[in-house]
């Protein structure tokens, strides 16, 4: 068993060998108590001045961020998740890198999307709040328990038109074979080893963390992208994404993909942010698809965590 030295010493060196120059400011992100972030639950009051008003009321003290509708908690009189905005679903408490995919899937209402990894629900319901729930979800979660938090979550943030199922995403189009080629958006926010969350104050936080957790979970990976470009309809658009560094995770899964599916074309990501940087074109004597490039990382900051997004055309 390793000790707690010796896996943040493995921690460091992974961030290096992917980060180089950039290594310091990311690595500094990792002992912040980061500070939270939340949306207007527009679902619930469509007046999202009203909802701020009583946030600032309550002695809540936030700023925008960089992203429309997001905002950061400058100062809290009481927690966020105590005050009344949020017992009353006005606000939701979501990280702002993890709208990122959603925003760059780009929901429009009418349209049939596919959320094939959906628990808690943080990107199916901002899916609907963009659209104002006029699009048609389905949303797929595995884990028995986390899909009934899904189920409660979605209903109690006023999100409906979701199809909700309870199964492996790699099954469903068995179970539903009419969903071969169906849906014209597609979300993949695959389960990954977030290295995002790792707090290095925090001891327990590298306690599951291992070098070798990428590889073996990066065969999960593959297939679930696999199994969500089956159902993704000719000219639709898929989504990838991961909250972790990894490059076992990221650009080298969807280089992988890309090899397997002649049918499939990376496509430029067009968020308009600070803290994005190019997907890796080479990695341990391996060198990937130049259209890697297109894939963006999103360097940590106070205000965004680690994400890594790719956008994928079905020809
Ligand atoms: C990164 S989390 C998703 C977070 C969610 N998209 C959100 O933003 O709230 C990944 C989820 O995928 C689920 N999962 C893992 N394997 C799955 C599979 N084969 N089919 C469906 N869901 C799966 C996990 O239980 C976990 O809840």
């Amino acid at each position: 068993m390793k000790s707690y030295e010796d896996k943040l010493e493995s921690f460091k060196n992974k961030l290096l060998e992917i980060y180089n120059s950039d290594f310091e400011k990311v690595f500094a992100t990792h002992s912040i108590n980061r500070a939270k972030t939340f949306r207007i639950n527009t679902l619930i009051d469509a007046n999202k001045a009203r909802s701020l008003e009583m946030l600032s009321r309550e002695g809540i003290v936030f700023k925008q961020t960089e992203v429309s509708n997001f905002y950061l908690v400058t100062k809290e009189s009481i927690p966020l998740s105590r005050t009344e905005a949020f017992s009353k679903h006005l606000i939701y408490i979501q990280e702002v890198s993890s709208a990122l995919p959603v925003i760059e899937l780009n929901p429009k209402p009418n349209e049939k999307i596919l959320d094939m990894c959906a628990s808690p629900g943080s990107k199916t319901s901002l899916i609907q709040a963009l659209t104002n729930n006029q699009s048609f979800v389905t949303a797929v979660e595995k884990n028995r328990n986390r899909f009934f938090k899904l189920k409660e979550n979605l209903n109690e943030n006023g999100v409906v038109n979701v199809n909700v199922f309870n199964a492996d995403a790699n099954r469903l189009v068995f179970i539903k074979p009419e969903y071969n080629n169906y849906f014209d958006k597609v979300l993949v926010d695959v389960p990954c080893t977030t290295e995002s969350k790792i707090n290095i104050n925090e001891h327990d936080s590298l306690k599951e963390w291992k070098l070798s957790n990428a590889k073996d979970i990066s065969k999960l990976q593959k297939g679930l992208l696999n199994s969500a470009f089956k159902m993704l309809k000719r000219n639709g658009t898929l989504i990838y994404s991961t909250c972790t560094y990894s490059i076992e995770e990221n650009e080298e899964v969807v280089n992988w993909f890309l090899k397997k599916n002649s049918n499939a074309k990376l496509m430029d990501i067009n968020l308009n942010l600070h803290s994005l940087q190019s997907g890796k074109l080479e990695y341990r004597n391996k060198k990937f698809n130049n259209d890697l490039l297109k894939t963006v990382r999103v360097l940590p900051t106070e205000e965004f965590t680690a994400f890594y997004v790719a956008k994928i055309v079905k020809l």
